[in-house]
């Protein structure tokens, strides 16, 4: 079954929202870089290849379904933050918002009872709850030990140790 028009276009917003999201974790990892925050910078390099991922599991599906991939312009992502607590703040919120169009994705597939769809907007749906969990968790960390040193060298030490597994 091809793509309807309705979700060739909010599959294609999804692809632009996927690059925007590694663009803006681009954006984090080079404000961290400059303050010698290395592992912060390293979680936020690894945070965007895994957003590129997303993108390309969007891509493929949409040309697995006969559809025409329609890039847009990517928006100029947030460079600077009061705080390390401040950026991951923004991711957390970022996740959310996220998470919010890919369930109105959802609804749209249902609602075209589009299964193919639904199948791949499911593992998103899971994936989200780890992306929104993931930021959370490092925003309660900075919260209790401190949002400069020594609390926050320890915790950029802690996420040095980010894998690439799953990216
Ligand atoms: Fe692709 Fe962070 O959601």
């Amino acid at each position: 079954m091809e793509l309807s028009a309705a979700m060739q276009d909010a599959m294609n917003q999804q692809i632009q929202t996927e690059l925007e999201s590694a663009y803006l974790y681009l954006s984090m990892a080079t404000f961290f870089s400059p303050k010698n925050l290395g592992g912060s910078a390293h979680w936020m390099r690894v945070q965007a290849q895994e957003e590129v991922t997303h993108a390309m599991k969007f891509i493929d599906h949409v040309e697995d379904r006969g559809a025409r991939v329609v890039l847009g312009p990517l928006a100029q992502p947030k460079l600077e933050f009061a705080s390390a607590l401040e950026a991951f703040e923004y991711a957390a919120a970022h996740e959310r918002e996220v998470s919010t169009k890919i369930q109105s994705l959802y609804d749209l597939a249902a609602k075209e009872r589009d299964y193919a769809s639904q199948g791949l907007l499911q593992w998103f749906i899971t994936e989200q709850v780890e992306e929104e969990r993931s930021a959370s968790q490092i925003v309660e960390t900075l919260r209790m030990v401190g949002d400069s040193a020594p609390g926050l060298f320890m915790v950029d030490k802690e996420l040095a140790k980010r894998g690439t597994e799953g990216a």
